[in-house]
């Protein structure tokens, strides 16, 4: 299994510094939206998965969620306690792959996200992503939410018209690779259609989904627009 470019402390280190700058700021809103269409009240626990330096864990644990955060990067996971003690807030951090949940109490939370390319299309294939999707929905207490922010990949098909050889459209695979730090990076991210990851959450046995718009980091109950970058996906565990 390809070891994920997370795991380089300098390219944690400059993507974080990137979504600080592009995407901290529309945080609290989004966790405004998650809280309310979620249902979601004080004191239920929440699952962040790929939590990254806690921007959404964080804002869930000031407004009284028991928040646990999961994440394969020990940069980010020390990001996200500083910033965690540093506002006087409690999440539960645990350093871990994302493909093998099976250490944590099936059915007791009360919701789960997976926001900004953090699970979904990154855990080495759609036979992953698959299993990944099964633990979350054993995770799960019935009737509660499971939230994805993941790519588009109808865009990325429009805009490349096969032509980009980055992107493998037979398989639905970008590719990308580049050397940092002395090593070399690379990651074989499955990018899905709407339909796709309908089915595949469909298939265990999550219902009510919805592919929803979060165009400029404005999570919203409109339809995504075709050539989003990405789509907000909520489906939720049957009662
Ligand atoms: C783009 S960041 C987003 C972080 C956070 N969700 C946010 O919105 O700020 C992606 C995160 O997913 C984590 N990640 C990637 N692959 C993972 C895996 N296999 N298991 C656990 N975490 C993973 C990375 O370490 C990184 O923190």
């Amino acid at each position: 299994m390809q070891k994920s470019p997370w795991e380089n402390k300098c390219f944690a280190e400059e993507s974080l510094a990137n979504i600080d700058e592009k995407f901290l700021p529309a945080t609290e809103r989004q966790v405004d939206w998650l809280i309310q269409k979620m249902g979601l009240r004080p004191g239920d626990a929440l699952l962040d998965l790929g939590c990254g330096a806690g921007r959404h864990a964080i804002a869930m644990a000031r407004r009284g969620l028991r928040v646990t955060g999961i994440d394969i990067s020990e940069t980010m996971l020390r990001h996200a306690k500083e910033r965690a003690e540093a506002e006087g807030v409690n999440v539960q951090l645990v350093q871990a792959d994302l493909a093998g949940l099976s250490e944590l109490k099936l059915g007791i939370f009360r919701g789960a996200i997976c926001l900004c390319e953090s699970g979904i299309g990154v855990l080495g294939g759609a036979g992953r992503d698959f299993a990944f999707l099964q633990q979350v929905h054993a995770l799960l207490a019935p009737g509660a939410c499971f939230v994805i922010t993941c790519f588009n990949a109808l865009r990325r098909y429009i805009l490349s018209r096969g032509q980009n050889p980055r992107f493998d459209y037979i398989n639905g695979v970008m590719r990308w690779s580049c050397e940092l730090d002395g090593e070399e990076l690379r990651e074989d991210q499955r990018q899905y259609t709407p339909s796709e990851i309908k089915l595949l959450l469909s298939l265990t046995g999550l219902e009510d989904i919805d592919v929803l718009s979060c165009a400029d980091g404005d999570f919203s109950d409109e339809p995504m627009g075709i050539e989003d970058v990405e789509m907000l996906v909520i489906a939720r565990r049957c009662l």
